[in-house]
């Protein structure tokens, strides 16, 4: 047991609450974050004269040769220790003694972690950012090879009207679009820096809180020190987006997993993404997606016990928060992974499009296409729909699709049915009389692909600008 508080204490804490209440087996995670964030602070101390500079200097740089160990792993970050705060402090004050001491002058482990939290969080976020990114891109090339592949579009899980496989993914590119827009959201709002927010009330020194949110690539200083060391707005924010991709990662794994059944066959996923079965020789099961969608409920865990942990907490800091990061870093590593492989699948997976198109042709998905035949040729819209409706039926009954009655039949329902209906109602036509913005006909498409690819060219929000931040090393 090692501690930074004993003074006041008059009995050694009861080891197992010790081990309740230590957090290093999980914050140790925060490493560089705590070691980063105690070197701006230093230098600034140094710089503001409430440090020497020699004694700045000196702690600077074994804070950075601490760092570099713990990276080579030549120095183990020891359970021994409350947390990852105590930690380095206390390898600082075995190596430097007295001057390692003054580490922590002007500030509270209350803005610490909160700093450590944000900083961490802030390189996350923008690392979903970049996964999303490369996924979107995955979409987009099938979008581009697809404009003319014809399958069903569905509502109820009945099929509806012919789409393209194109119009299809582009669904999907317009979810993770917006998931790329809440990351950047959620950045703009967090990058605010608590440090010097104290344990709540600020502190004595005249500390540069510019200075320190600048050199950690902060946009400035937090503007009341209360919420500075009590806000995890932005671990909800985050949580609650990461669920938002989940839960799109799971439609879409739904749609595989359809997709990939014995009765679909629309594709079929890569050996390298599937996985066999122990007593099926035949089977080739889509378990990477079902993983997916499985994982979902993982991190929508996380948002619901980050939520209810917050919802009871008075100003400032408290206790329960150290549960910020357990459940949340395991939402991270879940949700990217997540993102990781099913890019991976997708970019693997083969569509079988004479299947789709077979599906398509068969399930008559041109019935609206033959109403609006009969509206054209001055049938009211209800009386046409009546019509068709008994085509279908008849259709049904003989076991054919509307294009495989002759002119006859058809005729002998209504008369209105002329020689070119076949053209009107084939699913080529289906398809690309639907011209408005966002339908699916190959030319609206393409037209929406040129602005998807701009788009996705500008978007990045990582510029270098914004990476040098990131990969801000002192
Ligand atoms: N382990 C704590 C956390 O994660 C660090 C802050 C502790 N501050 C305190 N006053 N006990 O929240």
């Amino acid at each position: 047991m090692a501690q930074l508080w004993g003074g006041r204490f008059t009995k050694e804490t009861d080891q197992l609450v010790y081990n309740f209440n230590a957090s290093i087996t999980f914050d140790k995670k925060l490493y560089k974050q705590d070691i980063e964030g105690s070197i701006a602070h230093v230098k600034m101390l140094g710089r503001q004269g409430i440090l020497s500079e020699e004694e700045a200097a000196q702690i600077v740089a074994e804070l950075k040769k601490i760092k570099k160990e713990v990276e080579a792993g030549t120095l183990a970050i020891s359970d021994q220790y409350e947390d990852i705060h105590s930690f380095v402090e206390a390898v600082l004050i075995e190596r430097l003694g007295d001057v390692g001491k003054k580490l922590h002058t002007g500030r509270s482990r209350n803005d610490q972690v909160a700093l450590d939290m944000r900083m961490y969080i802030r390189t996350e976020v923008a690392q979903t950012d970049e996964l999303l990114k490369e996924l979107l891109e995955t979409i987009l090339s099938i979008m581009k090879a697809h404009t003319e592949t014809i399958m069903p579009g569905f509502t109820h899980l009945q099929k509806a009207q012919p789409i393209t496989l194109a119009h299809h993914m582009g669904a999907y590119f317009e979810m993770f679009k917006r998931d790329r827009f809440r990351m950047r959201d959620i950045y703009e709002r967090m990058n605010y820096c608590p440090l010097g927010s104290g344990a709540l009330a600020g502190t004595t020194y005249p500390l540069d809180r510019d200075d320190t949110a600048k050199a950690l690539g902060f946009y400035g200083p937090t503007l009341n020190s209360m919420d500075g060391v009590s806000d995890r707005d932005y671990v909800i924010e985050y949580l609650s987006a990461l669920s938002m991709i989940m839960m799109h990662l799971s439609r879409f794994s739904e749609e595989i997993i359809i997709w990939n059944s014995n009765e679909y066959q629309f594709v079929e996923i890569d050996d390298g993404y599937s996985t066999g079965s122990s007593i099926m020789p035949q089977k080739k099961n889509p378990d990477i997606a079902e993983l997916v969608r499985g994982k979902t409920g993982r991190v929508y865990g996380a948002l619901m016990s980050m939520l209810t942990t917050m919802k009871g907490i008075p100003l400032a800091y408290n206790k329960d928060m150290q549960e910020d990061k357990e459940l949340t870093f395991d939402a991270i590593d879940t949700a990217k992974g997540c993102l990781a492989l099913f890019q991976g699948m997708l970019a693997t997976i083969h569509f079988q499009k004479d299947q789709m198109r077979k599906s398509a042709a068969l399930g008559f998905t041109n019935a609206t296409d033959a109403a609006d035949y009969l509206v054209n040729h001055g049938v009211p819209f209800r009386d046409a729909h009546g019509i068709v409706g008994q085509i279908v039926l008849y259709c049904i009954e003989k076991g054919i699709s509307i294009d495989e009655m002759s002119l006859d039949e058809l005729r002998a329902v209504s008369p209105v049915f002329e020689e070119d209906v076949y053209e009107a109602i084939s699913m080529e036509t289906c398809v690309n009389k639907r011209l408005t913005v966002g339908a699916p006909s190959k030319e609206a498409m393409e037209r929406v692909i040129v602005v998807l690819e701009k788009e996705l060219a500008e978007s990045g929000f990582l510029t270098e600008e914004w990476e040098q931040k990131l990969l801000f090393t002192p």
